[in-house]
């Protein structure tokens, strides 16, 4: 059963029971219609209220059903609507929890609903890149006025049913009920029971004075707002028509705009992106209920620029933090950025002044290992060298109580070589924070050769519990997403060579949605970091060809903004990048030292070209076992590298354009004398897939 009916009285509480969320797919909804009939048809019962079991009222449509015929099977989630809407009894939605999406929608076809305070109420479709689709945008706006309705559609962000019960002239809460919910839903059922006619929704009006200048305001903010997604302009489309038109024919207009948008690419990325972080959780052979080891206070060595970001995330989610360094000053001094961070925070109006000092509360430091010693967990953040990595490792294991967990903040080193400084590989594990730690969303959990399936199953839980997107990678150099941006920028390097100014570059490829081009991005991250890691790879890979612009970038000092000048030039104490005459000489000059005639190169070249290189590394991941899917990657590049949403990631934009085309593509990179034919040998994946008319991730 995944509706239920129990009698009270006169009224019938028909309680939705599909864990974990109610949702409403086929057979939740098959089963409401169900007793929604029963309870018509049974002359005793002269009301109905409906509920949610558990948590939550319901946490709206099913969207795994989403384009499958299941998702439009009857009853689908309008008619259902509209057969509780028909009702010729009083139906109140009892509230509780969460009610979002098509639970709200289904409450709004409800002649009443009462809610308990606390209740998370939102129509969150935009964040997918849809408008609701089972009349929210026409109900909502008669029920709440036009203006906060309008706010919660193109926000998608849920609001708390004590503040919506007080905005003027609501209909949407007719009563907040502070104590038990069911109980006092029934005695409202009781009281309304023989109210006619049956209030609706629908005939409610929708009303803005102003109305065309309004939302003419409304459509601009929302377009500036979301450049890239058409959903959020489409919500104000709909929510006026709530305002201009009759009942029928907004809803026939929210129709036609959400099947409009259903399988634009925007769309069917955030669909992707919104299960690809739900399926980076889940390892395959790591069961959901593995008994997870305690975490309730973190030892950090090292205070410098990550291990401040990561101690920060833990004192944010509540937990204990030591942080050991090597001497006094440095604890200090990393003490001093972590408070300079909240401070910052402060001023803004981002953290409460007592929020503040509970967080600084939990934080102690020390220079003793013995201090540390009854931490759940360390994570070390020193420099990365080896040795220095061996010495704190094998301290770790010498005073670290049994069980604890001892991870590596290692970008470049072998983890697996670093668990073997202990005498307890299985407990070693890679936790790769992206910098600033305390900011970026991405977590690389490295999962070494030995690393216990109870440890991995814990270190992925505290990286929820700390806000991180947390993706399982296998041991190799880069993990993830820097093996990859290592063959990003060696392509962005041939690009140079071949006729590109770094200006241009970086212009394509932000104009496609980067957050930021490979050349602003180096300048921001340090171009000595690249220059160090590709001395060690002349050496380990003598015949890798490399262009030599970002070393001769290097030999002139200019590390990027730290040095204040890098591929592009900058102003004291500024971040805009300005075209530098002098590195374009650098360029033209090797250039011409290389042979090699400029020639003008499309954006669309240039993107196609960085983008590739992307996905064909990444096929060798997946293919190695380092990545376990395709998702993953596009996760890891969603929310660590500034891939633009809007193209669901690497993968996800590779499944768009066809695979046989990007091979096709690559085909062509690999016959311009300029580039580098072994660079654009297609993975045996990629050429796999081609083969099979396949995709990356799963259609
Ligand atoms: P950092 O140089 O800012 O900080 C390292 C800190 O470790 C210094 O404060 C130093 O005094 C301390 N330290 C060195 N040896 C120590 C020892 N034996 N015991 C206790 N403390 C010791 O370096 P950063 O940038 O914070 O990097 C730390 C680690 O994080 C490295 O492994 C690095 O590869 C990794 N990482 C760095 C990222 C970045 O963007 N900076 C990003 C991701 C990982």
């Amino acid at each position: 059963m995944t509706a239920s009916l129990a009698r009270h009285g006169r009224v019938a509480v028909i309680t939705l029971d599909n864990p974990p969320v109610n949702g409403l797919g086929l057979e939740t909804r098959r089963a409401l219609a169900a007793q929604v009939h029963a309870a018509e048809a049974d002359p005793q019962i002269a009301a109905m209220v409906i509920a949610g079991a558990g948590r939550v009222f319901s946490g709206g449509a099913d969207i795994k059903e989403f384009g499958s015929p299941k998702a439009v099977a009857e009853p689908n989630l309008l008619s259902l609507i509209l057969l509780v809407e028909r009702a010729t009894k009083p139906v109140v939605a009892a509230i509780h929890g969460t009610c979002m999406g098509g639970g709200l929608e289904l409450s709004l076809g409800c002649h009443y609903r009462v809610a308990a305070p606390g209740a998370s109420i939102a129509l969150p479709e935009v964040k997918i890149g849809l408008v609701p689709g089972a009349g929210g945008t026409q109900r909502l706006p008669r029920a709440l006025g036009v203006e906060t309705a309008l706010n919660m559609i193109v926000s998608g962000e849920p609001v708390r049913s004590e503040q919506l019960a007080q905005v003027p002239g609501q209909r949407l809460i007719d009563r907040l009920i502070e104590g038990e919910l069911i109980a006092g839903a029934v005695a409202f059922a009781e009281e309304i029971a023989d109210v006619r006619p049956l209030p609706r929704v629908r005939d409610l009006k929708a009303a803005h004075p102003e109305a065309d200048a309004y939302f003419q305001f409304a459509r601009n903010t929302a377009r500036a707002m979301a450049r890239h997604f058409p959903a959020p302009v489409k919500c104000v489309d709909c929510v006026e028509k709530s305002v201009k038109a009759s009942f029928d024919e907004g809803m026939r207009f929210e129709r036609e705009a959400f099947l409009g948008l259903m399988w634009t690419p925007e769309c069917k990325a955030l669909r992707h992106a919104f299960f690809a972080e739900r399926a980076a959780s889940k390892i395959a052979d790591v069961p959901e209920d593995t008994p997870l080891r305690p975490v309730d206070r973190v030892a950090v060595i090292g205070a410098g620029t990550m291990g401040g970001g990561i101690a920060m995330n833990f004192l944010n989610a509540g937990i204990p933090v030591v942080m050991l360094e090597m001497k006094q000053e440095a604890l200090e001094r990393g003490v001093a950025t972590i408070r300079r961070n909240y401070e910052a925070q402060v001023r803004k109006g981002k953290l409460k002044q007592d929020k503040y000092e509970q967080r600084m509360a939990l934080l102690s430091t020390t220079l003793s290992y013995a201090d540390i010693g009854d931490a759940d967990m360390a994570i070390e953040a020193v420099f990365e060298d080896m040795a220095v990595k061996q010495a704190v490792f094998e301290q770790l294991d010498a005073v670290m109580k049994p069980g604890a967990i001892l991870a590596t903040n290692t970008s470049t080193l072998d983890v697996n070589r670093i668990a073997s400084f202990t005498r307890r590989s299985q407990d070693v594990i890679g936790t790769h924070f992206f910098s600033p730690a305390n900011v970026m969303k991405l977590l690389e959990v490295v999962r070494g050769a030995e690393t216990a399936r109870d440890v991995l199953a814990t270190v992925m839980a505290l990286g929820r519990k700390i806000r991180k997107t947390c993706v399982v990678s296998g041991v190799c150099d880069g993990f993830i997403g820097n093996r990859m941006i290592e063959q990003y920028s060696r392509q962005a390097g041939f690009l140079l060579e071949e006729g590109c100014t770094p200006t241009q570059v970086d212009r394509a490829i932000e104009k496609f949605g980067f957050a930021m081009g490979p050349f602003r991005m180096g300048d921001l991250a340090g171009n000595d970091i690249g220059w160090y890691i590709r001395k060690r790879r002349y050496l380990e890979k003598p015949d890798l060809r490399y262009s030599r612009t970002a070393d001769l970038l290097c030999e002139m000092g200019r590390f990027g903004q730290k040095t204040g000048a890098g591929w592009h030039d900058y102003q004291a104490g500024k971040r805009d990048a300005i075209p530098s005459p002098v590195v374009e000489q650098m360029i033209a000059d090797h250039r011409a030292a290389l042979g090699i005639t400029p020639r003008r190169i499309s954006d669309e070249e240039i993107v196609h070209r960085l983008v590739y290189s992307l996905v064909n590394e990444a096929a060798r991941l997946l293919e190695e076992g380092i990545a376990a899917k395709a998702s993953d990657i596009d996760m890891v590049y969603l929310t660590g590298y500034g891939f633009p949403l809007h193209r669901g990631g690497p993968m996800c934009y590779a499944d768009t354009q066809g695979l046989f085309n990007v091979v096709e593509d690559m085909k062509r990179f690999a016959r311009n004398p300029h580039d580098d034919a072994a660079f654009w040998q297609p993975a045996p994946l990629l050429a796999r897939l081609v083969a099979e008319g396949k995709t990356f991730n799963p259609a």
